[in-house]
């Protein structure tokens, strides 16, 4: 696995600021679909209104999502299903952590850790194999999947030339 992480995942220029929307969101929400161990609502995009988000949205046609992973999860190495990419933001969950890696041989997967910074968006190459180990509280993230020809590359490549 390389040194460098650009071609797993990117820090965008953006700094959001609508955690707090978030939140309440998260709060006043009853049902939360299930899929595996990941309870999930979606997130209507007006509520991006005016963000590079909904540039995002539009351009790439995403789907905004906020995901809960339970406290004490293990999500094993996997490559997403119906999503090249995603843009994602860590709105709780101080004691988790989200990995890229690539199995060298039966015992050891070379990582690489995205570390996420709070309020900062990251774009995901969400067809590499990635994994969450998430302690002891709830794991809530926002992420905007891309799915079709949207691959990671093309996503990147929009995001640096509109300086995201
Ligand atoms: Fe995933």
């Amino acid at each position: 696995m390389q040194t460098n992480t650009s071609e797993y995942f990117y820090e965008l220029e953006t700094i959001e600021s609508y955690s707090n929307g978030l939140l309440d969101l998260i709060n006043s929400t009853k049902f939360w679909f299930q899929k595996n161990n990941l309870h999930i609502i979606k997130v209507e995009n007006i509520f991006f209104n005016d963000s590079i988000l909904s540039t995002l949205i539009e351009r790439f046609n995403g789907t905004p999502l906020i995901f809960k992973l339970p406290p004490n999860i293990w999500y094993d190495w996997h490559t997403d299903e119906n999503r090249l990419c995603a843009i994602n933001m860590l709105i709780l969950g101080n004691r988790s952590h989200c990995f890229f890696g690539e199995r060298e041989n039966r015992d050891i997967v070379k990582t690489r850790e995205l570390t996420y910074n709070s309020n900062r968006y990251y774009l995901l190459n969400t067809q590499k194999k990635h994994a969450v180990l998430n302690f002891e509280e709830p794991r809530y993230v926002l992420s905007v999947g891309f799915a079709g020809t949207h691959d990671y590359f093309t996503v990147l490549q929009f995001c640096k030339d509109n300086k995201l």
